[in-house]
């Protein structure tokens, strides 16, 4: 009897960064030396997905025989063997190293739209994305849809940007095809710079052909011929892949002269960026195609109507282009009805952070957050509590545990203080301390600062000082009022958002957590016990029995015992370094 076997490895990111290359390898060598594929298999092959977003259990499988899927977790290559005989010669599966029922949770709250192809389907082979349907929504706008059409299917559908900004993209689409201009541009934004954050990278590894196809349609809808993807370099696998899939769709005349056989000409590059967080920002980006430094400018006038070498723009997000697809496809009402009154569809987000199931998710826009971090997420790591969230990057805002039940769309992320940003969602714990936490986000912004604004480039230097002063336990009491100050006078001044946002994680810490700094600042406290200069590490006497390793462990010399009689710290020497506490197997070490 013959059988269908497809073998499915996830090489995105995260895949390839746990084996997933080996493992494919593996899995393709195991196949040619049974000599199976000739003989009695109908179809049997190894190939390459994109992320399948459940990164902590990587390298996903998919075995599937037949339409029956089985998923296994934590493959090497090694392991490799054993299911080929057990599992595709006999067909058993192998017990104990099948994903478990948090898999099957942590998929069925999703709803997966621009994830439905990721880790699913082949994102180096055309002919796998054209067998799910691929091309057929742009083949439809090209071949029977007039421009206005498509826009205002994007406009019905509730599209709002997915970069962060939330604007109506039918209404950008809309400005761009008024101005008239013989050469007009599309631009998506593959810069994602956020840390925490691989949606982007995660759509351009595992599906690129659904933002080739959403660019195409959007060049039809606003009359452009001219089309650039814009990857940072340091995404070597997006970039491979991207223009893997610009060649196939040359190749298959689905870019370059006559599209589908139409009269519609587009063709389409990569432009690789260096990799600032700033170039991330709609002009500064355009300035770094134009081959100058890439700082914004002021929005004298919008790009629909000159933007990159002063013609009329449209620059989306990955994520934006790859819902048009679907809404084209699928129709703006089905799309609509996705998501909220205000904001049509999902949203991806990358989970990271003390949270259990690290990953890629994509849920509807209005699902509250608590539904995403406990019920998707799997709650927090070694049973803590939840102390609070940062949605939207390093511009982001923390939204506390008293918030969980905030809804994600645009509006009340931001009446929360916070914003949507690209997706990036990173979770704290108890252990977490807020002003820390702050700081690190506000460092990023610092540093990624192009400089030409001075509120940004020198606010956010003296708020970043005050918060050094403030965790190493040098907070005056006028600090919280100066910050606060510095950080309103930044958003409303910057030049663009970078600076507009930059002040968010500590604005917003200061509204949720300001206990935690009046115990930074008064009682020279971190209550988390974080900040070192703010700790004091001591030994119990009564759980000590003295077995020595932490002054064997100490690199300060700063224990004080003799074996089998409780030790202690001499805090003159000790440097705060935590080790004591890290090996004491009795918790007799103490930290507050
Ligand atoms: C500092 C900064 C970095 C940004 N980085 C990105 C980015 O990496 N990707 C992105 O799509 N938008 C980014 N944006 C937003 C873009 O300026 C722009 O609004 C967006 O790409 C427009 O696409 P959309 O309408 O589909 O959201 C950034 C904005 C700022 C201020």
């Amino acid at each position: 009897m013959s059988k269908d076997i497809i073998i499915k490895v996830c090489t995105g990111t995260s895949g390839v960064a746990s084996g997933g290359e080996e493992v494919l390898s593996a899995f393709q060598h195991a196949i040619a030396s049974a000599g199976i594929q000739a003989t009695f298999y109908e179809r049997c092959s190894a190939r390459k997905v994109g992320c399948k977003g459940f990164c902590t259990k990587d390298v996903l499988v998919d075995v599937i025989i037949n339409g029956e899927k089985t998923t296994y977790k934590h493959i090497t290559k090694d392991m490799v063997p054993k299911i080929f005989s057990e599992h595709i010669l006999n067909g058993t599966p192998v017990s104990g190293w099948m994903v478990e029922d948090e898999f099957h949770t942590f998929h069925s709250r999703q709803k997966k739209v621009i994830l439905s192809q990721c880790g699913e389907i082949d994102p180096e082979d055309i002919d796998d994305y054209i067998s799910a349907n691929g091309y057929e929504a742009s083949r439809k706008a090209l071949t029977s849809m007039e421009p206005r059409e498509i826009i205002d299917t994007v406009k019905k559908s509730n599209l709002r940007g997915r970069g962060g900004g939330g604007f109506p993209t039918g209404l950008k689409w809309e400005l761009a095809s008024r101005f008239r201009s013989d050469i007009k541009y599309v631009i998506c934004n593959g810069n994602e710079s956020d840390p925490g954050a691989f949606m982007d990278t995660s759509v351009m590894e595992g599906n690129p052909h659904a933002i080739i196809e959403g660019m195409i349609i959007c060049a039809k809808a606003t009359g452009s011929h001219h089309g650039y993807i814009y990857v940072k370099s340091e995404y070597s696998l997006a970039v491979k892949r991207l223009k893997r899939a610009i060649t196939q769709c040359y190749e298959k005349g689905f870019l370059g002269r006559g599209i589908f056989g139409t009269d519609f000409d587009f063709d389409l590059k990569i432009f690789q960026g260096a990799g600032a967080f700033v170039c991330g920002e709609a002009t500064a980006l355009m300035r770094s195609i134009e081959g100058k430094r890439g700082m914004p400018s002021a929005k004298l006038w919008r790009s629909a109507e000159k933007g990159l070498w002063d013609r009329p723009t449209v620059l989306n997000n990955v994520e934006t282009f790859a819902n048009i697809p679907q809404i084209i496809a699928h129709g703006a009402g089905w799309f609509r009805s996705l998501g909220t009154d205000r904001s049509g569809g999902t949203k991806v987000f990358s989970l990271s952070g003390k949270i259990n199931n690290t990953g890629l998710i994509e849920v509807p826009l209005g699902t509250p957050l608590r539904e995403i971090i406990f019920d998707i997420g799997g709650g927090i790591e070694g049973g803590k509590s939840f102390k609070g969230v940062q949605v939207g990057g390093p511009s982001g805002g923390c939204i506390p545990a008293e918030l969980l039940d905030t809804e994600v769309d645009y509006e009340s992320l931001a009446q929360a203080g916070s914003i949507m940003g690209s997706g990036g969602m990173v979770v704290f714990d108890e252990t977490s301390c807020m002003i820390n936490t702050a700081k690190f986000f506000l460092e990023i912004t610092q540093t990624e600062s192009c400089g030409k604004c001075i509120p940004c480039r020198i606010g956010t230097k003296r708020m970043l000082e005050i918060l050094e002063r403030i965790t190493s336990g040098n907070g005056k009491e006028e600090d919280i009022l100066l910050l606060e100050e510095l950080g309103q006078y930044i958003r409303a001044a910057s030049l663009c958002g970078l600076g507009m946002t930059a002040p968010n994680p500590v604005l917003s810490t200061l509204r949720y957590f300001r206990n935690e700094y009046e115990a930074h600042i008064r009682d020279r406290r971190c209550p988390a016990a974080v900040c070192r200069e703010l700790i004091t590490f001591s030994i119990l006497e009564e759980s000590c029995p003295g077995c020595g390793a932490c002054k064997r462990a100490c690199p300060a010399d700063a224990v004080r015992g003799t074996r089998k009689s409780p030790h202690r710290i001499d805090m003159d020497m000790c440097i705060k370094c935590g080790t004591c506490y890290d090996v004491c197997k009795f918790r007799a070490v103490t930290k507050v």
